[in-house]
């Protein structure tokens, strides 16, 4: 009867792949089994993103002061997908799994942006974003909008969110940034996110006029309420934030839907 040498290189490739081969199994299992889990803590976090920008739910938390989780708080709001070209809401869009990001690299969903278009360096806008509205009965208290744009290493995302005026700022942070901490990173800071709130994103004229300054204005100028401070050592990001505030709250961004939304109510 012939027997295997286990010091021969053949008996060695073999037991090497037959190991890897196992493995892969089990990983590849272990994937498609956790696909399911993944997709709801995916959609949880970003329940739960909108919510920190809307104020209703401490950094780091996920249950509100009054002991709400995030799927029940959630339940206030109402998710619209909007055509971003005219500001109008597509009722019998399915927004469940939209992912207003990778519509955005489609150039059957998308438009392409001009070098000046393009203040966030994201090169293309999908044609339709989804927007959270807080509802109390008919009433609007918040709006929420996803925002985007690029920093100094990478794109930053986050969510906006205004008060029922669509003029005042409520909130707004970043769940994914490639900035340095402790530099651009501090758009984490709970203390520099305080300073959004009361912030007015629309001057006179209803054009976006979010400024970040090193010096701030006098109490009494009129610039002063669009105002927040820059980030020290961090011109990048500083900029980057400013850019993607005004290009999202601009025409190109949902400036259409919240001037809809102002003219109906
Ligand atoms: C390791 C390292 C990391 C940096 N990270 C950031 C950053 O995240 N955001 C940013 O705007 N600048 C960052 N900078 C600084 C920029 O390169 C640049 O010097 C700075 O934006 C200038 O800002 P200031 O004019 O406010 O001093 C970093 C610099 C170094 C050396």
């Amino acid at each position: 009867m012939a027997s295997f040498n286990k010091d021969s290189l053949g008996f060695i490739v073999f037991i090497s792949i037959a190991v890897c081969l196992v493995c892969s199994v089990f990983v590849s299992a272990a994937n498609v089994m956790l696909k399911p889990t993944h997709a709801i803590n995916k959609e949880l976090d970003q329940k739960a993103n909108i919510l920190r920008a809307a104020g209703m739910l401490p950094p780091g938390s996920e249950v509100s002061p009054d002991g709400r989780g995030i799927n029940d708080l959630f339940q206030d709001f109402k998710v619209q997908a909007v055509n971003l070209d005219t500001g109008e809401y597509l009722p019998d869009f399915d927004a469940s799994g939209y992912d207003a990001v990778r519509m955005s690299k489609d150039p059957a969903n998308s438009r392409a942006l001009t070098e000046d278009e393009d203040t966030v360096t994201i090169r293309r806008r999908e044609n339709i974003g989804l927007i959270y509205l807080k509802l109390n009965g008919d009433e609007l208290e918040k709006l929420v909008i996803p925002v985007r744009g690029y920093g100094l290493w990478g794109t930053l995302f986050g969510y906006l969110a205004l008060d029922a005026d669509l003029n005042t700022v409520s909130g707004l942070g970043f769940y994914d940034h490639k900035e340095t901490p402790g530099l651009g990173g501090e758009v984490d800071n709970p203390v520099w996110k305080n300073k959004w709130k009361g912030v007015h994103v629309f001057n006179a004229e209803g054009k976006p006029a979010v400024k970040l300054v090193k010096t701030p204005s006098p109490p009494d100028h009129p610039q002063k309420i669009h105002e927040v401070d820059a980030l020290s050592g961090s011109t990048f990001t500083t900029r980057g934030v400013q850019n993607l505030v005004n290009f999202w709250t601009g025409e190109l961004g949902y400036g259409r839907l919240i001037q809809n939304l102002k003219a109906q109510s």
